[in-house]
């Protein structure tokens, strides 16, 4: 294969997935730590914002396969913990970004995330307790899951004119 053809392949692996920074995530002031970590994973920043959205914002993020899933008192707890609290909106772009986020920020459940990823060794809460509370379950920050969802998340939080291109350093 040329270079010219393997370089070609490198970029259609590049990806952009959308990291919230939730409410507890704000609120521990952990959002240079969580940065940080990406950061340090060569993930390049193209966008970012400290938004208090409205349940509005919320209610499309968190959209109506949540419900299907997990059921509508999730998504109804989603909404009420998360909007109108500030959040930091990011997108990070990379070499098969989202699903090297989605490794870095650990299991969903930070009871079960394991440690040296940010939900591992920052959380501990478990779906059963968030369901005791009736409280989304805290756990610090979102990733998306998937390019479909990746997309349509970041098509939420920004406009197409918000996400800037630059090379970092070592692309230049
Ligand atoms: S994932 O990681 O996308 O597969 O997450 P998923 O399991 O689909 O859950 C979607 C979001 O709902 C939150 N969640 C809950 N909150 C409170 N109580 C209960 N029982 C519960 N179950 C799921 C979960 O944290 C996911 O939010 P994000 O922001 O993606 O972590």
């Amino acid at each position: 294969m040329s270079s010219g053809l393997k370089l070609q392949g490198r970029i259609k692996m590049l990806e952009h997935t959308l990291v919230l920074i939730k409410p507890d995530g704000v609120r521990r002031h952990l959002i240079g730590e969580i940065l940080a970590r990406l950061e340090k994973a060569c993930l390049k920043i193209v966008a970012m914002k400290m938004v208090i959205p409205s349940p509005e914002i919320i209610n499309t993020h968190y959209s109506e396969d949540i419900a299907k899933r997990r059921g509508e008192h999730v998504r109804k707890k989603l909404v009420n913990d998360f909007s109108n609290r500030p959040v930091v909106a990011v997108v990070f772009e990379g070499v098969s970004a989202i699903e090297v986020v989605r490794k870095i920020v650990g299991d969903t459940e930070p009871k079960k995330a394991l440690p040296g990823t940010i939900r591992g060794d920052y959380g501990h809460y478990s779906f059963d307790y968030a369901d005791v509370k009736n409280i989304a379950l805290p756990n610090i920050i979102h990733a998306s899951g998937n390019k479909q969802d990746a997309e349509r998340e970041i098509s939420i939080w920004f406009s197409k004119s918000e996400l800037c291109s630059y090379k970092s350093i070592h692309e230049a």
